[in-house]
């Protein structure tokens, strides 16, 4: 992992905040460490092709997340859905380079809120639902399913929640 680049990343990150006229969210979290992350994403057709004009992201508790965040919504510019729903955590990472194990699965909460927003996710958010989303029961009781040991489980959640 390129630790500069993740620096910037961080420092800096892209597309960071909720984004009022979306499409499209997509909201995952992680039972393993209770992080999530919200993608938003805002299409527009363009020559007969669906593309995605912007993505934008919130992520909650973990860093590499949001770099990792931050690096997919640049590159979801332009991309069709079918090009999107293609890209894996890996390929998501871009200039950060392959994440150390301990935080694969953080890219992988990325990829996981990216299909989430793809597959339909949701059009709506709560009333009054602009300062983020982890506060309040549903998160917790959302994350505090059946552990799996060793094993990778995002969960899908409901952003109305
Ligand atoms: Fe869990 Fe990064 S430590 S998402």
């Amino acid at each position: 992992m390129n630790e500069n680049t993740l620096n910037d990343a961080i420092a800096n990150p892209q597309n960071l905040g909720e984004m009022s006229d979306a499409d499209s969210i997509g909201t995952v979290g992680s039972p393993e460490c209770g992080d999530m992350v919200r993608m938003w994403l805002k299409f527009k057709e363009e020559n007969g092709r669906k593309t995605i004009d912007r993505a934008s992201f919130q992520s909650f508790g973990c860093q590499t997340a949001i770099a990792v965040a931050s690096m997919a919504t640049e590159m979801l510019k332009g991309k069709t859905i079918d090009e999107a729903r293609e890209l894996s955590a890996e390929q998501m990472t871009g200039e950060l380079g392959p994440l150390p194990p301990m935080k694969i699965h953080c890219g992988q909460l990325v990829e996981g809120a990216l299909k989430n927003a793809l597959d339909g996710g949701s059009t709506t958010q709560a009333p009054g639902d602009t300062q983020g989303l982890v506060s309040g029961p549903t998160l917790a009781d959302s994350l505090r399913g059946p552990q799996t040991s060793g094993k990778i489980r995002i969960v899908k959640l409901d952003p109305n929640s």
